[in-house]
C-alpha cells in the first residue's frame, strides 16, 4: 500500500504532482475554505504525512489520532497552530517554509508601512467615493517614511529583509531580537535596542516576531504608550502577539497615529471587528506571503519535504528534532 497523504486545502495539480506519483493523495476540496476539524481528524488517522495550513489546529489530539503519521509540512514559517512539543514526543517531524517567502512578506510588511504613513487606502477609497472636489495643501497629507526610524521587533530573517528594505528609504533601523543579530549590525547597520528604548524611539514599530508564550500579548497597552504619538505600528506575524483592544484604546486615544495589520488574534475577522471602524487603520487578511511565485515555493517545499521524509530521508526545513 503506498503512503496516505492529506492536504488540508485545495492545491493545483502541477504543485503536487510529485506526490500524486508516488503516494496515496487525499485533499480538502475546497480552496477557500479550511477543513472541519472532524475531517481533518479521520483523515489524520489514515495518514502518514500531513500536509497543513496555519489554518489547522494540528493540536496534541490530531497528532496521538495519527498513528502512522511521520510529518506534518505546514505551509508557512510560523508554526503556531502546532504543537510541537507533542509531535517531537509521538516521533513526528514538523517542518515549515522558511526563507521562501522572505521577501515577499518583507516587501507587504513594507507597504503596510508606506500605506499606513501616507494613507494609501484611506486616500483610495476617498478618490472612489467621488469625494475628491479640489486639490488643496494638506489633502489627506500623512507622514514621511524616509529619514525616519523604524523599529523592529523580532529580528530574524522576515525582520532582516524588512530592515533591507528600510536602507533604501534612508531609514535608521532599530532592533529588539532574543539574540543579538551581528550581520545585520554590520551588514544593514542595524542598531540594538531594549524593547522600551525601541518603543521610545521608533516612528515605526514593526511586529515581525514568532508567537510563542513569551510574545503573546506582547504589544499592550503599556507598549502602546511608550510610543510616539506620530508613531505607525504594523504587525506582520501573528495576531495574538497584540493586544487588540489594547491597540483600540489606544488609536483612539490618538497615543499612537495610525496602524497597518495583515494579521488579527482571531482570523477570519468580519466587517464589525472594531478596528476596522478605524480610518487610520490599514487591514489585510493575512496576506504576507501570498504573491503566486512565493505561495508555488511554499508548496513546492511542502512537498519535498514529505517526499524526503517518507522515502526515509531528513527533511530540508524541519522545526523539531525527533
Ligand atoms: C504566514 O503567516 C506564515 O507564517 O508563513
Ligand atoms: C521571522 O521573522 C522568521 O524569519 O522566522
Amino acid at each position: 500500500m503506498k503512503p496516505y497523504v492529506f492536504i488540508s486545502r485545495k492545491l493545483p495539480d502541477e504543485a503536487i504532482a510529485i506526490l500524486k506519483e508516488k503516494y496515496d493523495v487525499h485533499m480538502w476540496e475546497q480552496e477557500d475554505a479550511a477543513v472541519p476539524y472532524e475531517v481533518f481528524l479521520e483523515e489524520t488517522k489514515k495518514a502518514d504525512a500531513l500536509l497543513t495550513m496555519l489554518s489547522e489546529p494540528v493540536n496534541e489530539d490530531v497528532l496521538k489520532a495519527g498513528e502512522k503519521l511521520k510529518i506534518v509540512a505546514n505551509m508557512a514559517v510560523g508554526y503556531d497552530n502546532i504543537d510541537v512539543k507533542a509531535a517531537s514526543r509521538l516521533g513526528v517531524t514538523v517542518t515549515n517554509t522558511p526563507n521562501v517567502l522572505n521577501d515577499s512578506t518583507a516587501d507587504l510588511t513594507f507597504a503596510l508601512v508606506l500605506a499606513a504613513a501616507r494613507r494609501m487606502v484611506e486616500a483610495s477609497e476617498f478618490v472612489k467615493e467621488g469625494n475628491w472636489k479640489s486639490w488643496s495643501p494638506f489633502l489627506l497629507a500623512g507622514q514621511d517614511v524616509h529619514h525616519k526610524t523604524i523599529g523592529i521587533v523580532g529580528m530574524g530573517n522576515i525582520g532582516k529583509t524588512v530592515a533591507k528594505r528600510a536602507t533604501g528609504f534612508e531609514m535608521e533601523i532599530l532592533y529588539h531580537n532574543r539574540s543579538r543579530k551581528h550581520d545585520a549590525e554590520q551588514e544593514l547597520g542595524a542598531k540594538y535596542a531594549s524593547f522600551k528604548e525601541l518603543l521610545e524611539r521608533s516612528d515605526f514599530v514593526v511586529c515581525m516576531t514568532p508567537l510563542t508564550e513569551e510574545t503573546r500579548n506582547l504589544f499592550n497597552r503599556n507598549a502602546f504608550k511608550k510610543m510616539k504619538q506620530q508613531a505607525v505600528f504594523v504587525n506582520a506575524s501573528r495576531g495574538p502577539v497584540v493586544n487588540e483592544h489594547d491597540l483600540y484604546e489606544a488609536l483612539v486615544e490618538g497615543e499612537i497615529a495610525a496602524a497597518g495589520l495583515d494579521v488579527f488574534a482571531e482570523e477570519p475577522i468580519g466587517s464589525d471587528h472594531p478596528l476596522l471602524g478605524l480610518k487610520n487603520v490599514v487591514a489585510m487578511p493575512h496576506i504576507g506571503s501570498a504573491s503566486m511565485e512565493t505561495r508555488f515555493a511554499m508548496m513546492k517545499l511542502c512537498v519535498e519535504n514529505i517526499d524526503l521524509v517518507l522515502s526515509g530521508n531528513a527533511p530540508k526545513t524541519p522545526v523539531n528534532k525527533k
